[in-house]
């Protein structure tokens, strides 16, 4: 399988397997091939990632997977649709999917970024897939759930209810790099005069 054939095809992407529940209201469960993992972070260090711009007041070492390539994109928001959902259904039974608001590779590195501070997203329901574990510290931390992804391994997928509940951290790097993807699912959008309960 070439890096084209993955990242522009999505193959040799997936990888199955049961959903659960690690703690209160978090769901792990298997999505990618720790091959594609690798893949994935190739094409963003190729597509020129991780590099702040002078101009930018706040840089970020990220990129966004519709930088890498929008058909990486929208496979990836697809897949969600298609495996994610129904999985975490399970438990959440009443949310609908309204597509990604975003999907991007974050890395962390010494003298880069080397933690985040306690925060929630603005999403519905966000996720973090580890893509690789050669590195020490920058567990993501939930701590209202006493929950670490420490032990998640490589291309499982974690997903949590983004707002209030679930604040989380993550912890300082101490060596190597972590890269993780992040991906925040779009919140249900009101519709003028259409009052929904
Ligand atoms: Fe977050």
């Amino acid at each position: 399988m070439g890096n084209l054939e993955a990242i522009l095809g999505y193959q040799g992407a997936q990888r199955d397997g049961e959903a659960t529940l690690v703690a209160p209201d978090v769901v792990q469960m298997p999505f990618w091939t720790p091959e594609f993992c690798a893949t994935v972070i190739q094409a963003g260090l190729a597509a020129g990632g991780f590099s702040p711009q002078d101009d930018d007041p706040v840089p970020g070492y990220e990129i966004s997977l519709a930088a890498i390539a929008p058909r990486l994109f929208e496979a990836v928001e697809n897949d969600i649709g298609m495996r994610m959902w129904p999985a975490i259904r399970q438990w959440w039974p009443l949310v609908d999917y309204h597509g990604l608001r975003d999907a991007f590779i974050i890395r962390y590195a010494m003298g880069e970024q080397e933690e985040l501070r306690m925060h929630h997203d603005v999403a519905q329901v966000s996720a973090s897939i580890k893509l690789n574990s050669d590195y020490e510290g920058a567990e993501l931390e939930f701590p209202r759930q006493n929950f670490t992804n420490a032990d998640v391994p490589v291309g499982d997928l974690i997903a949590w209810p983004s707002l209030v509940t679930h604040p989380h951290a993550s912890r300082p790097l101490k060596s190597g790099v972590k890269y993780s993807l992040t991906i925040w699912c779009e919140l249900p959008m009101a519709i003028e005069g259409v009052r929904s309960y």
